[in-house]
């Protein structure tokens, strides 16, 4: 089955008290739009449409930048979710197929649920995705009679009868391209807003003998964000969620309340988190591995039985193989950490290459950036680097090499060579002594 997604985003979002547009707003490093467009994607979805508006760029880069075949259709003026809908009109030319309206302020609706509504499709014309309210304050009001959805009636303009259904509405509908469009095409907006509401589609396609049905969810699932204490509730479920189903899938977390997840955080069976670790978009960490407390992750990969940290950040391009160590104050970005390789401690290494089995000293540095540009550093299995090493890129350390603690390596180093790049060390007899003394007579003297 064909399916189109339209999400519409092209709201102000006053309330978030921003410059930037709402849905570009972060949950778990992605922004709010993107875990809209996410939701979609098990449906394989042959077009997906965002409606901009305010800050339509922005918008339109953020989309992109998840899937560049996106298509954006531009509101330029808020007239309601029924004219948002009828902006994608051109986009959907010659669709034959599903068109499912999601909202670009509303993350948390499911793949599955979705996947329901595309299903309940075969038996009513327009499927609006319901929920029972707790407390249904300002949502639309879903009025059925059995199974059958009559209409939706907006909170400002229900009776006080229609305003004691709890039954509500997400927001969230799926009708054929074809029909959707149709009824969009009919709003008008005589109502207590002057919106085209989309919600009336549904009373418009009963009086063209259509049928309409509502699909449940989870009250959870249809949270919107509105203000930027919406946004940190959201957050806040969104991490507890997403720490219970790694834990369920396999992870070990002791503390998993202080780490923090990105929305695409993948832990293998096994791998053990502690502590306050945070991770960004884009890691993958296999089974077995080990992140240590307050480590920093962000597009990397951790093989299994890789350990990091404790205090480690690793910078998205960094690749740890099988058994690798980062300790601690170690930054990592850009670079490969051959299997059983060991960067212990106080290091930096970046836009590098390491082979099996190196082992590198404390406070070592790849000097990558010369102001302008950035070079690569290669290091040759089981190569020693001692201590304190800057190592000075382009360059390329061969393996079973040692380079001498304190050394600045400027020239490549041959296979199985030692490389010493310091001054010669001198002692001179007596010298500390009589300096120190001279010293301190002077000071006597006043
Ligand atoms: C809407 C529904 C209401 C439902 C609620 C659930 C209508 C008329 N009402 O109300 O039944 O219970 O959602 O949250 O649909 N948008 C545009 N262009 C516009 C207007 C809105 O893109 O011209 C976008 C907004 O950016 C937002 C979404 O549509 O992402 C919802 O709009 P909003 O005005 O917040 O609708 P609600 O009043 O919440």
């Amino acid at each position: 089955m064909a399916v189109a997604l339209v999400i519409l985003a092209a709201g102000k979002g006053t309330r978030m008290q921003s410059d930037l547009p709402k849905v570009l707003h972060q949950i778990a490093g992605a922004p709010m739009l993107v875990h809209a467009m996410r939701s979609g994607t098990s449906l394989e979805p042959e077009k997906t449409i965002v409606v901009a508006g305010h800050g339509a760029d922005k918008v339109e880069a953020s989309a992109r930048a998840h899937d560049p075949d996106v298509t954006v259709a531009l509101q330029t003026e808020q007239l309601g979710t029924g004219h948002a809908v009828a902006q994608a009109k051109d986009a959907l030319s010659g669709f034959v197929g599903e068109v499912i309206v999601l909202y670009g302020d509303t993350p948390f609706i499911r793949e599955e649920t979705l996947a329901k509504m595309v299903e309940a499709r075969s038996h009513s014309d327009v499927v609006v995705l319901g929920f029972e309210a707790a407390d249904p304050m300002r949502y639309g009001r879903l009025i059925t009679e059995g199974d059958d959805l009559k209409r939706i009636v907006e909170f400002k303009d229900a009776t006080d009868e229609e305003r004691r259904v709890t039954l509500c509405n997400s927001g969230v509908m799926c009708a054929k391209s074809d029909v959707m469009m149709d009824l969009v095409s009919s709003l008008e907006n005589n109502n207590a807003a002057g919106e085209y509401y989309l919600t009336d589609i549904v009373g418009i396609a009963a009086s063209k003998g259509l049928t309409s049905s509502v699909v449940r969810c989870a009250e959870a699932e249809t949270l919107g964000v509105d203000s930027r204490t919406a946004l940190a509730r959201a957050e806040g479920i969104f991490q507890q969620s997403k720490r219970e189903s790694l834990i369920e899938d396999g992870a070990k977390m002791s503390a998993a309340e202080t780490v923090y997840f990105a929305f695409d955080t993948e832990v293998g069976r096994d791998a053990v988190i502690e502590p306050y670790v945070v991770f960004g978009p884009g890691v993958t960490v296999e089974s077995g591995a080990t992140i240590r407390a307050f480590s920093h992750l962000e597009g990397c990969h951790v093989a299994r039985g890789a350990v990091v940290g404790p205090y480690a950040r690793l910078r998205p391009g960094a690749e740890l193989a099988e058994g690798a160590k980062v300790g601690n104050f170690t930054e990592i970005k850009n670079a490969q950490i051959g299997e059983g390789a060991k960067v212990n401690h106080l290091s930096y290494i970046g836009d590098a290459h390491l082979g099996a089995d190196v082992n590198v000293g404390a406070g070592t540095i790849t000097c990558n950036y010369d102001g302008v540009f950035k070079h690569k550093t290669t290091i040759g299995d089981r190569a020693f680097i001692g201590s304190n090493t800057m190592l000075v890129a382009p360059i390329t350390v061969g393996a079973d090499t040692l380079t001498a603690s304190g050394s600045v390596i400027t020239q490549n180093v041959p296979d199985d060579a030692l490389a010493v790049g310091r001054a010669r060390q001198e002692n001179k007899p007596g010298f500390a002594k009589r300096l120190m003394d001279g010293l301190r007579a002077k000071k006597a003297k006043g």
